[in-house]
């Protein structure tokens, strides 16, 4: 089995922004510089998404990641993967109106590599959208399913289940990418109608939970790698059978360590 099978182009707005009916896109998240040098060549874009909020701290939801901590976490991810198109989710209430959003924003390009940041929202953050594209900063939206809205909707719900609906999630897409986004992730939507959302923007839609009808796909590393034994969300393939192949490494360490069996003699010094 070949190991790589993509030659790996540098990825920049411009490209990204040209892949729409031309290439498939690839992103996936990555949390720390050991990963995602793994995963530099392999994908378009490396997303520091606030899932590390759950997939790596451990909580229930992403709503308690801090800017400091996506700060940290994308530093240690453009260090590990100099050459990629990393984006940085912008945490819950880092961007609730324009100043703040701005003033946060401008904070992760001063100190940090990320080439754009991540918005969740539509029609309703479009303004704060378009004050930071026309200040020079790259957004990328996130609407759809949008995980930093678990509170205030009840839950997490598969979205375009109505013509109503529909017709929301078209709005959305029209409206960022009006203010300026290069790029749209849709997240949990029926299939059909993240078709319609595709074809109605002329900037790459991102999809995950929407079918294989977007411009490319995104998944968080840790489901797609088959670390994260929570819950396994339906749209998530495991490429890996990472939990168990790390438990019986782990396993076979200490049934080693315990018939001394290691380190053996060209382990020692
Ligand atoms: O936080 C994240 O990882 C994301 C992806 C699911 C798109 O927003």
């Amino acid at each position: 089995m070949s190991i790589i099978t993509n030659k790996f182009e540098k990825m920049t707005i411009n490209k990204i922004k040209k892949a729409k009916n031309n290439k498939k896109l690839t992103m996936i998240t990555a949390y720390d510089a050991l990963f995602a040098k793994l995963f530099e060549n392999h994908a378009d874009m490396i997303l520091v998404g606030d899932s590390l909020n759950m997939s790596f701290a451990g909580k229930k939801d992403t709503l308690s990641a801090t800017l400091d901590q996506m700060i940290y976490h994308t530093n240690a991810v453009c260090q590990g993967a100099k050459e990629s198109f990393v984006i940085l989710d912008m945490p819950f209430g880092t961007y609730s109106n324009k100043d703040k959003a701005l003033e946060n924003a401008v904070r992760v390009y001063q100190e940090t590599n990320a080439a754009a940041i991540k918005i969740e929202g539509g029609v309703d953050k479009a303004e704060i959208i378009s004050y930071l594209t026309s200040s020079s900063i790259a957004v990328m939206a996130h609407i759809g399913l949008m995980p930093q809205y678990v509170r205030s909707e009840g839950g997490y719900k598969v979205r375009g289940k109505t013509q109503e609906d529909k017709e929301q999630l078209i709005k959305d897409a029209l409206a960022v990418e009006k203010a300026g986004a290069f790029a749209i992730v849709v997240e949990g939507v029926l299939s059909h109608v993240a078709k319609e959302i595709t074809a109605a923007v002329k900037i790459p839609v991102i999809g995950i939970g929407a079918g294989n009808v977007t411009d490319g796909q995104v998944l968080v590393w840790s489901d797609m790698l088959g670390f994260f034994e929570d819950f396994k969300p339906k749209f998530v393939r495991h490429y890996l059978d990472g939990a168990n192949l790390v438990k019986e490494a782990v396993s076979q360490f200490r049934e080693d360590v315990q018939d001394t069996s290691f380190p053996n003699s060209n382990e020692e010094y």
